[in-house]
This record gives C-alpha cells, structure tokens and sequence, in this order.
C-alpha cells in the first residue's frame, strides 16, 4: 500500500465546493488502487484572515512542507484587498515551495464544445509550461510620491539564468516525451530584449541538446492569436509567468471555460511539496450555490495521482471524467457532477 499524507486547503469562494466534490472519488481511487491518503485540511483564505489576522505564516509553511501535496482549491476573496491573499497563500507557497513549473494542459474533453468555430478535440491537445517563481511576479519594484500627480511607478520582470534553464529544460523533457515531440517558445524578443534575448540563448542551447524536439518560437501577440485560429500546430508551449497566466485563460476559454481547465505547480525534484488546483478563481459571484464545475479541479486531482506516481488510478479518474463530460453535465450541480464522476470508476 502506498500511503500519501496531502494538505487540502480549501480556500475562498467556489473552492470548497470543487474540493470537497471531487473527496469522494478520492477515496474510492484510494480503495480500488489501495492507497491510503492522508488529508489535513488547512482553513487559509480570506474568512481565516478576517478571523485571525493570518494570511499564511511561518509556522503553517513548515506544517504544510511535511506533506506530499497539497491539493487546492481557490483562494481570493472581495471581502480583502486584492493582492493580499493571492500574494500572501499562492504566491508564496509557489516561490518558497520552488514550484517552479505551473503545468497547465489545454485538451479539450469529449462531449465539450469549443467556442472555436469548426474545430475538435483533434485540434485541441496541448500543454502550457508555465515559469511559476520569476519574471514580473518576482514582485521587484516600487513606487515615490504616491498619490501625488508626480506618483513614478515600476515593476521589473526579472529572470536568472538557473530559472529560465530549468524551466526550458523541463518544457523540452515534456516535449520528448510525447508523440509529436514539438515545443514552442512564447515569448517577445522584439521589445523585451534583455529578458528575452536571456530566454532565446538558453532556448538555442537547449534545441541542439534535444535534436528530437521540433521547437519553434513564437511572439506572445502571435501566439494568442495562433491559439484561436490554428490550436492544432501546439504541443508543447513554453513561457514566462506572466504571459502563461494570459494566454492559459485564453487557452482555458478554448477547452470549454474555466471550469475545464487544471493545473500543476510543480517542483519536479519533489524537494518541497508540489500543489495542484483549478486554473480558475474563487468565483464569489457563485459561490456557495451549487453552480461550479468540479471538473477542473477534478482534472487537478488526476495531475496530482500522475505526479504522486498512481499512474493507474489517474487514468482511471481521467476515463471517469471524460465519461461524464462526454455523456454531458448542463444544468447539473457541483454535487452531482461529483456524484456522476465517483459512479463512474
Ligand atoms: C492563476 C491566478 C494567479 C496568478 C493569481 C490569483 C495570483 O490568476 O493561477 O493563474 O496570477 O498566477
Ligand atoms: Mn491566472
């Protein structure tokens, strides 16, 4: 028996909804592949922070650095000042965890209908190598004479050579590992030149080291565009942080919406706990009404039993959720699409 200790943190808004839908399967993958997990539920969020004044200290990071995962579901509340939770709980689990890959796959799921007129799941099969701990998240920057007509404001993009090589080096194994072998690099060297000019010599390095990757660069602008009118020429694409968090919402958009789209924040060493959530937000218009759909988080999950090595039951998870997205879930609750998927394994 394989025994995983995760950390389920809930988080704000639809986020504890999506997570506890997808508990139940959980525990029968758990059965049927005889594993055990071990959850803890941690109550960081914005109700935690109004309540206690914690966003997420010291203490908690090194509770949550035992376990093997943590399992997430939103975090971001209307009722605290934007940037206080998202820096405070994401951010800083990705940078202090490492998690310096954000995985994000853009599929589209049988049964789901693309907005993109004409095109199918053959066209829509991808993944997003997300750089998650640098770039403009890095947070350097600042500003004078605030508030004030003279207010001078900035905020840098910084890259190591060590970040942008071990995130291009990851991107590439991704690549030779799949059938089509092809990697794109999103970038835009034709202004930002400095950053850019770092990521294209790395990324000329690393092509003659994998001369069974087909790699090609691409302009960010370009490449929003390319994502709508010819998805099919993307296996693998590969950017900085921020451009990854834009273009995986327009990729999110392309697979069928928010509610489709999962991700993986990954540190691939597994020296830190790596964490696996829904691309979307706490949508807090909805919450609370049994309106989210699970699946994205149900797909986050399938991306943590990958990485945890539970190959069988991830595929299985997956076969249960395109089951369900293929038989169709409009008009159904968070619950029972939860429901429906459980059934199905
Ligand atoms: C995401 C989110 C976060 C990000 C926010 C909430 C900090 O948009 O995971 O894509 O910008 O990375
Ligand atoms: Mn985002």
């Amino acid at each position: 028996m394989s025994k995983y200790s995760i950390a389920v943190i809930p988080g704000d808004g639809i986020g504890p909804e999506v997570v506890s839908a997808t508990m139940p399967a959980l525990d029968k993958l758990a059965q049927k592949y005889n594993i055990e997990f071990d959850f803890t539920d941690y109550p960081f969020g914005g109700d935690h922070y109004i309540a206690t004044g914690e966003v997420l200290s010291d203490e908690s990071m090194v509770a949550l650095k035992k376990h093997d995962a943590i399992y997430l579901g939103a975090v971001g509340s209307p009722k605290v000042k934007p940037g206080i939770l998202e820096k405070g709980i994401l951010l800083k689990l990705r940078f202090e965890f490492d998690q310096y890959i954000n995985l994000r796959p853009v599929k589209l799921y049988p049964g789901v209908e693309t907005p993109i007129k004409g095109k199918t799941a053959e066209d829509l099969d991808y993944v997003v190598v997300r750089e998650n701990t640098g770039g403009l998240y890095t947070g350097v920057g600042g500003g004078t004479m605030v508030g004030t007509t003279s207010e001078a404001v900035s905020q840098s993009m910084v890259y190591t050579y060590t970040q942008v090589e071990r995130c291009l080096r990851f991107a590439f194994e991704v690549a030779k590992g799949r059938d089509r072998k092809k990697l794109c690099m999103i970038g835009k060297t034709n202004v930002l030149t400095h950053v850019f000019g770092l990521w294209e010599r790395v990324y000329d390095q690393l092509k003659e080291e994998y001369p069974m990757v087909e790699a090609s660069y691409m302009h960010v602008d370009a490449a929003c565009m390319h994502m709508v009118t010819n998805p099919a020429q993307f296996d693998v694409m590969v950017t900085t942080n921020m451009f990854g968090d834009i273009i995986t919402d327009l990729g999110a958009v392309t697979q069928g919406g928010m509610g489709m789209a999962a991700s993986a924040n990954i540190n691939p060493e597994k020296l830190t706990p790596s964490m696996f959530e829904p691309v979307h937000g706490s949508a807090p218009d909805i919450a609370g009404q049994n309106k989210a759909n699970p699946l994205a988080t149900f797909m986050s999950a399938k991306m943590m039993l990958d990485f945890l090595g539970e190959k069988e039951a991830a595929a299985d998870l997956d076969a249960a959720i395109c089951a369900v997205s293929e038989a169709g879930f409009e008009g159904l609750g968070t619950d029972a699409i939860g429901q429906l998927v459980t059934d199905k394994l």
